[in-house]
């Protein structure tokens, strides 16, 4: 995949029917997702537990555009096999999960996917600038991650600034999680982020069998950051 810093809507499946995953993402991607968010989560390292690498290999039969998958799991290491094997184009794992993170990107990048840190809202930026040369991806966390469907925190949008600038010319994605809508995206955008994951913005008022509203929520999302580049 070439690079290119034009945004992307990665709409996040953990607000779709957990009994029609197939279904629900060939209907995102039909209204025009860039990218299918997949949230990994384990119980341990933040309360809620969704689904594992089974279950994402499922996934990947429906997933045609580009499959993120965002580990919200400790430890990492163990497991980087099984979600490569499962068919992610992107690992994601938390700088908060991993005592040895450079050592976990390290270990991603030798699968041959794209490797993504994340950083949960108070984790400091300076937590990543050593390895800056190793990551596809930065996700900044604009929620604690854990639930769908939490407000915005607006610090993240001078994080994402401050992130845009320590980049610099490298070719880094910029990736925003949490509180994501029409409202809150334009400031992420003019601060510097590419990926725009959004849950509840995308998948409410919709079903597979509405999927014109999703298309309508992605569009409202696009449409609101036109001009903010
Ligand atoms: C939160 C997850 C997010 C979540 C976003 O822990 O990482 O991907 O689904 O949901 P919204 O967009 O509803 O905040
Ligand atoms: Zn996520």
């Amino acid at each position: 995949m070439s690079f290119d810093r034009s945004v992307k809507i990665a709409p996040s499946i953990l607000s779709a029917d957990f009994a029609d995953f197939g279904r629900e993402i060939r209907a995102i991607e039909d209204q025009g997702a860039d990218w299918v968010h997949v949230d990994v989560m384990d119980g341990h390292f933040v309360p809620a537990l969704t689904f594992g690498a089974q279950a994402v290999r499922a996934f990947r039969h429906h997933v045609k555009t580009f499959m993120d998958v965002h580990l919200m799991i400790s430890p990492v290491d163990p497991y980087i096999e099984a979600y490569a094997e499962a068919g992610a184009d992107m690992i994601t794992a938390h700088v908060e999960a991993e005592s040895h993170i450079h050592r976990t990107m390290q270990a991603i990048k030798a699968t041959g996917k794209m490797a993504g840190v994340s950083l949960n809202p108070a984790t400091p930026l300076e937590s990543i600038e050593y390895l800056l040369d190793t990551v596809d991806m930065v996700l900044l966390m604009t929620v604690n991650p854990g639930f769908g469907g939490q407000k915005f925190i607006p610090s993240g949008v001078e994080k994402t600034r401050r992130l845009r600038e320590m980049i610099g010319d490298r070719p880094i994605h910029i990736q925003v999680d949490g509180g994501i809508t029409p409202e809150t995206a334009p400031a992420v955008v003019a601060a510097g982020a590419d990926v725009l994951v959004a849950g509840s913005a995308v998948f409410r008022g919709g079903s597979v069998d509405k999927p014109e509203i999703y298309g309508k929520n992605i569009r409202a999302i696009r449409e609101a950051v036109e001009g903010a580049v």
